[in-house]
């Protein structure tokens, strides 16, 4: 299985990265040390996960201890949803170059598909709503590519129609759809047809963002790693259940897709890299593949719109 994926700008991706949404100020620095440490190329970031400063503190310091070079990392960050005027896109990169201390990205996403009005950085609050053409923001995006401060770019939580006019308009087609994927989330139809486009998936909250709802208040339900289904196939394997969900991720399409799960714990982000290491026979995929459906994030609560169905 490989552990890279070719992008359709012909650049390797490693496919395994570090998610980082939601790793605390004062966590992230020794988390991105400790994944580079562990053999972490990748590393996914955001402007809106306001921690891009400490990630690049980290980068600067195994740069300086000469552990690694800048070309050896593939770094991924994404445009809010507050820079999506075109006059506001590089801006918004820019912006996140300054915080990572880094002359480019090796991806930059647009984090969402739809906009809300302009707020300088490093603002963050929600705002209202901005009819911006996505035509528009994407062109703004290709110039990035032309200024070198992107190398590829790409989309998140991107529907299968939202991709089908991009690409009737894009001069640079998206090298990435990230979306939501795991076993209560599997699209299969969307990760398919991204990849007969072309356009590489990489699969975000794959642990099912563990704690993210308890830590909202719902604890009562839909617990990925507390799935009777994942937990009997972890036995079997004497394995984690957090293994079976990267693992499964992992093997998915013959091996195209790339994960970032997120960690701050040492001993998380080690054991995270063992999804490489062993295999899901066809019942268990099967099995997982049909566990109930349940998005994580259907983005109602941010958009008041289901953006994807
Ligand atoms: N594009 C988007 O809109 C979008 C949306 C969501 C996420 N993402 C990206 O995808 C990344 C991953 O998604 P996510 O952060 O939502 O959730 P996730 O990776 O599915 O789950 C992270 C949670 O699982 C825990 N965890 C990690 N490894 C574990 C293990 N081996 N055993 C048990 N628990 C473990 C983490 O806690 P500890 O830190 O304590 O280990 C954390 O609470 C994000 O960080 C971000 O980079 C992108």
């Amino acid at each position: 299985m490989n552990e890279f994926v070719t992008l359709n700008t012909g650049a390797r991706m490693p496919r395994i990265g570090l998610g980082t949404w939601q790793s605390p100020l004062s966590e992230v620095k020794s988390a991105v040390k400790a994944a580079i440490d562990a053999g972490y190329r990748h590393i996914d970031t955001a402007y809106a996960y306001g921690n891009e400063a400490a990630i690049g503190e980290a980068l600067q310091e195994v740069f300086a201890e000469g552990k690694i070079r800048r070309e050896d990392l593939f770094i991924t960050t994404k445009l809010w949803n507050t820079f999506h005027r075109p006059e506001h896109v590089r801006e918004c990169l820019e912006y996140s170059l300054r915080q990572l201390q880094l002359g480019y990205v090796d991806l930059y996403l647009v984090h969402n598909t739809v906009a809300w009005k302009y707020q300088p950085p490093p603002s963050l609050g929600r705002a209202e709503d901005d009819p911006v053409p996505f035509q528009q923001t994407w062109h703004a995006m290709e110039e990035l590519v032309d200024l070198g401060l992107a190398k590829a770019i790409g989309v998140s939580n991107a529907c299968g129609a939202m991709l089908w006019d991009i690409l009737a308009y894009a001069r640079i087609p998206p090298a990435m759809n990230q979306i939501e994927l795991h076993p209560f989330c599997p699209q299969p139809e969307l990760i398919q047809y991204c990849l007969r486009k072309g356009i590489q998936v990489t699969a975000y909250s794959p642990l099912g963002s563990h704690g993210t709802r308890a830590a909202a208040g719902d604890a009562t339900q839909n617990v990925l790693l507390e799935d009777p289904v994942v937990r009997a196939i972890a036995a079997k394997h004497h394995q984690t259940p957090a293994q079976v969900c990267l693992r499964w991720a992992y093997q998915r399409e013959g091996g195209r897709l790339c994960v970032i799960p997120k960690s701050t714990r040492p001993d998380h982000i080690r054991d995270n890299l063992g999804m490489c290491g062993w295999a899901l026979d066809e019942a268990d995929m099967r099995q997982l593949d049909s566990r109930p459906f349940y998005r994580f994030f259907d983005k109602i609560e941010m958009y008041g719109v289901p953006l994807f169905h």
